[in-house]
C-alpha cells in the first residue's frame, strides 16, 4: 500500500534523457499522422455529431396518479417537475455513488492500519450522511409522484462524471492523499448540487422538501470543510 508520493525511477519526463529529447524533436518534424484531418476538422465532426444526436433519455412520466394530478397541477402553473425530478434523479445516483465512494475510502485507509487516527470515524460519518441524503431524495421523488427507480438523463450523466473518481478509489495503489482529493471533487460538486436543489424546489413550489434539503446542505457543509481539511492535514503532514 502507498502512503506518500516518494522519489524513485520515473522514464515519463524528457529531463531523463537530453538526447534522446533532441531525437524526439527531429523525429516530430519528420512524422506526420497517417489519418487524414486535423484539430480543425475533429471540431466540425464534433458539431455534426452534435447536431445529429438524441438527447440522453427522458424524466419519466409520474407513475402513481396522484403524482400525475400534482404535476400537471405544477405544469399548469407554468412550472416544470420534469426539472426537479431529473435533478433529484440526478441527486439520488450521486449520493448512492457517494456512499459506494467512501466504502472504498474506508476499505483504503483501514488497510493503512493507522495508530491512533480518527480518520476511519470521521469517513464512517459521512459516509453514514450520504446514505442519509439518499433516502431523503427518494422519499422527495416519491412525494411527487415519480419512481425513485427511474434513470433520469442527470442521473445518467452523473454516474458517468463519477467513473474516473471511482476509479481512483478503488485502485490499489492510489495513495490516502489521491483518495481524500478524489473526493474532495464530489464534495464540491455535492455542496452546489444541494444548494441548487433548494433553489429549484423553492421555484416549483415545494417549500417543504426545500426545508428539509436545507438540512442536507448544512451537513454537506461540514463534510467539505472536513474533507478539505483532511487533504491538508495529511499532505502538510508529509511535508513537514
Ligand atoms: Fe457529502
Amino acid at each position: 500500500m502507498a502512503t506518500a508520493a516518494k522519489l524513485g525511477t520515473n522514464f515519463t519526463g524528457v529531463q531523463m534523457s537530453p538526447k534522446d529529447t533532441q531525437r524526439l524533436m527531429e523525429a516530430v518534424e519528420h512524422t506526420h499522422p497517417d489519418v487524414a484531418g486535423d484539430d480543425r476538422m475533429l471540431m466540425v465532426e464534433r458539431s455534426k455529431h452534435n447536431e445529429e444526436a438524441e438527447r440522453i433519455g427522458s424524466v419519466p412520466i409520474p407513475g402513481s396518479v396522484k403524482g400525475m394530478l400534482k404535476s400537471t397541477f405544477d405544469m399548469i402553473k407554468g412550472k416544470s417537475p420534469e426539472v426537479l425530478i431529473d435533478k433529484l434523479g440526478e441527486r439520488l445516483a450521486f449520493e448512492r455513488s457517494g456512499v459506494r465512494l467512501y466504502d472504498a475510502m474506508i476499505a483504503k485507509v483501514k488497510a493503512m492500519n493507522i495508530v491512533g487516527s480518527d480518520l476511519v470515524k470521521e469517513l464512517q460519518h459521512i459516509r453514514d450522511e450520504e446514505f442519509e441524503h439518499m433516502v431523503m431524495v427518494e422519499d422527495a421523488i416519491k412525494t411527487l409522484g415519480a419512481d425513485p427507480t427511474a434513470q433520469t438523463p442527470c442521473a445518467d450523466v452523473a454516474a458517468v462524471k463519477s467513473i474516473g473518481v471511482m476509479q481512483v478509489l478503488t485502485d490499489p495503489r492510489t495513495n490516502v492523499a489521491q483518495g481524500l482529493n478524489a473526493l474532495l471533487t464530489i464534495e464540491l460538486e455535492d455542496n452546489a448540487a444541494w444548494e441548487l436543489l433548494i433553489e429549484l424546489a423553492e421555484a416549483g413550489g415545494h417549500p417543504d422538501l426545500a426545508e428539509g434539503f436545507g438540512k442536507a446542505k448544512a451537513q454537506e457543509d461540514d463534510h467539505l470543510i472536513k474533507i478539505k481539511t483532511m487533504v491538508r492535514r495529511d499532505l502538510i503532514n508529509d511535508i513537514k
